[in-house]
């Protein structure tokens, strides 16, 4: 499929039947009405007294009806062949792998050629991190957007995103991309039209005049980058006032108070489904809705823009998947799926487990990651977790303040960046005054390394549990060979105090290779990750998980029913010694069970299937 700027298919693919009756539905199909009038009463809540509002409707209402219109032929089949299925990328063992489309292939072109190894994993979603086209110099990884419509030259073209999609469903795999929704480069046109004196982009932007208003603002806030951005706005002569930048100050927050903001996101987001992509990683959403007062983070009118996203998105593209991208507490992360009633995003990161998961080994005690484990699976049934041991960001120990000390989570930080005879080999990153400071390395570091002979054990706890658990289990780049950390940021002084640079390393192509050597640390757990997907993908599992009370601290009891009324168990020993514990039931995986002395091996995990009469489904 040939793609222009414009979205509009050059070349349409030979035409069967059913998709000669798909061209000539009408367009205004029930669906595409249902959906405007719905997100028409929830924008109304947000915008009805806007100056901008009843134009924005008119401009939304056609643009939907256009992207409707012009989704090609192509996707429209995919849509219909996809609907009223779970769709196979999101099913039980396929892991969603995160990459950096430069350090894993060069160009968009060159990690086509490494899907296949992506599919020996079982991959089930292809997550590249940002792609579309970023403001020159520092983007802060690509999270600093100059055209949302373009991909970044470095990487490729329109063209090459589409095939990229086309070769990722060949392989029977799903594309989410990631839409930095909250702010855009400096550089983005509707920032140089605002500044321009545009009047249309006038109030696309946070600007405040005063330093009062400012300040007022600031009592609120919390730094994100309290050390290389401190502060939340940025003086620009230009536009004679502080611009709100929540991140780095090239970094320029959208004012989704103006409808007009909303409608222009929106657009790009169908622009993008209508290329071929699958669905979006939604970046920083709990930033999106200023509020005078507030923290201005997880506020009720965010909610209802990402309902109203969901619903508009739907009606052009039904199969798209939102994941949303909110590094907070749990209880602010589990409405970001919303109600049955009025769904917001399909998959969330499961960052509160995560960061208990890293505690528990720290700790060698699972109190606080089974409480986790036990809060994660409140979640309404139409939503699933995105559970992840590592990804590009830092561990934010601070976002499990609400259930744990300030000591312990100091303790953590301490032991990651390798304090105090800690097997760790990490380094700490900012965070805001009085908390302890976040966590950067790649996993197999932060498990003590390849020097470190326990390191492959503790890699497969991690990622076993992580696995384990109900939801979608995510593979960060590089952790399936046990790659480590990358100090040559160090070296870089435009990204020396960017400490998260250490957990980007390339994928090292050679050292994937000796995935083939039995003996390797690579294959052990390439091997491994493998062997959890394969028997997770032979499992039906029902909905729900609890974790076992189990008088041993060091030891995780996670069981999740199975439709068959068996029940699935996982059994990890979080400790470095070995632990009794009691198997029974059929195992799975799980060669660290000695069986003589029922004792699990330090840093063992155990999987097990329970039969209906022996333990039924909790
Ligand atoms: C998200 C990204 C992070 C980035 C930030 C600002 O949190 O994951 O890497 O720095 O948004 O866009």
């Amino acid at each position: 499929m040939h793609v222009s700027a414009a979205g509009l298919n050059d070349k349409e693919p030979n035409l069967s039947q059913s998709s000669q009756a798909l061209c000539s539905e009408t367009p205004l199909t029930a669906r595409v009405n249902d959906a405007l009038a719905r997100s028409e009463n929830l924008l109304k809540t947000l915008y009805e007294d806007h100056p901008n509002w009843v134009s924005a409707w008119a401009d939304l209402h056609a643009r939907v009806i256009a992207a409707k219109e012009t989704r090609p032929i192509a996707l429209k089949l995919r849509d219909e062949a996809l609907s009223g299925t779970v769709p196979s990328a999101l099913r039980p063992g396929r892991p969603a792998y995160c990459t950096y489309i430069d350090r894993f292939g060069g160009n968009i072109a060159g990690a086509v050629t490494h899907l296949d190894y992506l599919k020996s994993l079982n991959v089930g979603i292809v997550h590249p991190l940002p792609l579309l086209k970023p403001r020159e110099g520092d983007s802060d990884g690509g999270f600093a957007v100059a055209d949302y419509r373009d991909v970044d030259p470095r990487l490729g073209s329109l063209d090459d995103l589409s095939k990229f999609a086309e070769a990722v469903h060949d392989r029977d795999m799903a594309l989410i991309i990631d839409m930095v929704c909250n702010h855009t480069a400096r550089e983005h046109r509707w920032a140089q039209a605002m500044l321009a004196g545009d009047p249309y982009f006038a109030d696309f932007y946070h600007v405040i005049q005063t330093s009062a208003e400012f300040e007022s603002w600031e009592a609120h806030l919390q730094d994100v980058f309290p050390e290389t951005a401190p502060g939340n706005f940025t003086f620009i002569p230009e536009a004679k006032g502080w611009v709100w930048t929540t991140f780095y100050p090239f970094q320029w927050d959208l004012n989704y108070a103006n409808p007009r903001v909303f409608v222009e996101m929106l657009d790009c987001l169908l622009f993008l489904a209508n290329i071929g992509v699958d669905g979006f990683r939604l970046d920083s959403t709990p930033f999106l809705w200023k509020q005078p007062g507030t923290a201005c983070r997880n506020r009720p009118e965010t909610h209802l823009i990402i309902q109203a996203m969901r619903i508009l998105i739907n009606a052009v593209a039904p199969q798209t998947i939102l994941l949303a991208e909110a590094i907070e507490s749990q209880e602010a992360v589990l409405p970001f799926f919303g109600v049955p009633e009025a769904p917001e995003c399909d998959l969330a990161y499961n960052n509160s487990v995560m960061t208990a998961l890293w505690g528990a080994i720290a700790d060698q005690s699972t109190d606080l990651l089974a409480q986790t484990l036990n809060a994660a699976a409140t979640k309404p049934d139409h939503g699933q977790w995105l559970n992840y041991v590592r990804c590009h960001d830092d561990i934010i120990w601070l976002a499990l303040s609400d259930l744990a000390s300030h000591d312990r989570l100091k303790g953590w930080s301490d032991f990651f960046a390798g304090k105090d005879s800690s097997f760790a080999k990490g380094m700490t990153f900012q965070a805001p005054p009085g908390f302890p400071a976040s966590g950067c390395g790649m996993a197999a570091s932060l498990c003590g390394g390849h020097n470190d002979p326990m390191m492959p054990q503790r890699l497969l706890l991690m990622y076993g549990v992580t696995y384990a658990q109900e939801g979608i289990p995510l593979l960060y780049m590089g952790d399936e060979i046990a790659l480590e950390n990358d100090y040559g940021f160090l070296d870089d002084p435009d990204r020396r105090d960017e400490i998260r640079w250490l957990h980007r390393p390339s994928m090292d192509w050679q050292k994937a290779e000796k995935r083939h050597d039995v003996q390797s640390t690579e294959a052990i757990i390439f091997k491994g990750l493998s062997e959890y997907a394969r028997i997770l993908n032979g499992l039906a599992f029902d909905v729900g998980q609890v974790v076992k009370p189990s008088s041993d601290p060091a030891i995780l009891i996670l069981r999740r029913p199975l439709v068959t009324g068996e029940t699935f168990v996982c059994t990890a020993n979080f400790s470095d010694k070995p632990r009794p514990v009691s198997i029974t039931g059929r195992i799975l995986t799980g060669q660290a069970h000695v069986p003589e002395t029922n004792q699990i091996a330090p840093y063992g995990l155990i999987w097990t299937l329970e039969p209906a009469t022996i333990s039924p489904a909790p």
